[in-house]
């Protein structure tokens, strides 16, 4: 099988890569840039030169087309964060809103049978209403990414599944509005100081299990346009410090700041009808584990 993965250049994509492949699919990866140094952590070096490169823009149709010729299954997680979003919103909307039109077109005309796409907890707003109503134009982007998902489940019968994490955590996450829990296990396995720069309750799951899910979702019956809200384990910064300092009881690991903008419904819908035997791993083996593969001597995963 030969799965088209954009945005597989970045630190969720390089998680999913090291599991397809070693179920031997065959990987092509489309994106603006490589962030060659965490592949090569999270995959090893030899794993990164098997893999196809397209350097192309999400956002040009023709590319992304083109790409997809000849893909079996197509997963598609280019995009820009909180803070790029925020920093430029038009350039924002077209990664990550005209990106995902041009990848559900590609699949459409190129005989793809559905796609798995990233959305995010983001779609939720700091109401914790149970409907969707984000403060951020990040999280507008991904709730348009949705619904334009099920116009083309209507329009074209093209199946999808949209999975919706919120603080995704492990090694080689760096950027974006909660980078923090990682950061803080970086730090902590370095020796060195950190503030985690948010407060307040969220959600929060290893990226190896979001990359799971991808993984099951390859066999998921394909019908529908489904969202699914992946959720790891409630925590608050406290519990990550708390995590922390179990492995390294020294750390100097602090939080300050507000809140995450978002608080989850009381009803979400979790993996369970789709994906029956994924979950995700407890929080202390997560930081645990991401320590020790921050651990100086030992970069690997
Ligand atoms: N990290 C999280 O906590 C989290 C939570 C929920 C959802 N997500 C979503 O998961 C996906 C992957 O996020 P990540 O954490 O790996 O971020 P990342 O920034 O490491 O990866 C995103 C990748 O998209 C690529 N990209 C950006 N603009 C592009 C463009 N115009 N054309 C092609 N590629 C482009 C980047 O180069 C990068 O490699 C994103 O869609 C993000 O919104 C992330």
């Amino acid at each position: 099988m030969k799965v088209l993965l954009t945005g597989g250049g970045g630190f969720i994509g390089a998680w999913i890569a090291r599991r397809l492949a070693a179920r031997g699919m065959a990987l092509r990866i489309l994106d603006v840039g490589i962030r060659r140094e965490t592949l090569e952590q999270v995959c090893g070096p030899a794993l990164v030169d098997r893999f196809e490169w397209v350097i192309a823009d999400v956002a040009d149709t023709g590319a992304v087309r083109a790409a997809a010729r000849g893909c079996d299954a197509l997963i598609h997680l280019a995009g820009m964060l909180t803070p790029g979003c925020r920093a430029d919103p038009v350039l924002g909307a077209k990664v990550n809103v005209i990106g995902l039109l041009n990848v559900f077109l590609a699949a459409r005309s190129e005989g793809i049978g559905r796609v798995l796409y990233m959305s995010s907890a983001g779609v939720f707003g700091p109401d914790g209403g149970q409907a969707p109503s984000p403060i951020t134009h990040y999280g507008a982007f991904k709730l348009a990414g949705e619904h334009c998902a099920a116009a083309f489940w209507a329009d074209d019968g093209l199946p999808s599944i949209g999975f919706r994490p919120y603080v995704v955590y492990g090694l080689g996450r760096e950027d974006g509005l909660s980078a923090g829990p990682s950061l803080a296990c970086r730090a902590a396995a370095r020796g060195q100081p950190y503030t985690i720069p948010f407060t307040g309750e969220f959600d929060i799951i290893h990226v190896d299990d979001v990359a799971a899910a991808f993984e099951s979702a390859l066999e998921a019956p394909a019908t529908g346009a489904h969202r699914i809200d992946l959720v790891g384990a409630s925590a608050r910064a406290e519990d990550i410090i708390e995590a922390i300092r179990k492995v390294v009881p020294d750390a100097v690991i602090a939080a300050e700041g507000p809140p995450m903008p978002i608080r989850l419904p009381v009803h979400l819908q979790g993996p369970a009808a789709l994906l029956p035997d994924w979950s995700a791993r407890p929080l202390a083996l997560g930081i645990a584990q991401t320590i020790e593969a921050y651990r100086p001597a030992d970069g690997a995963a």
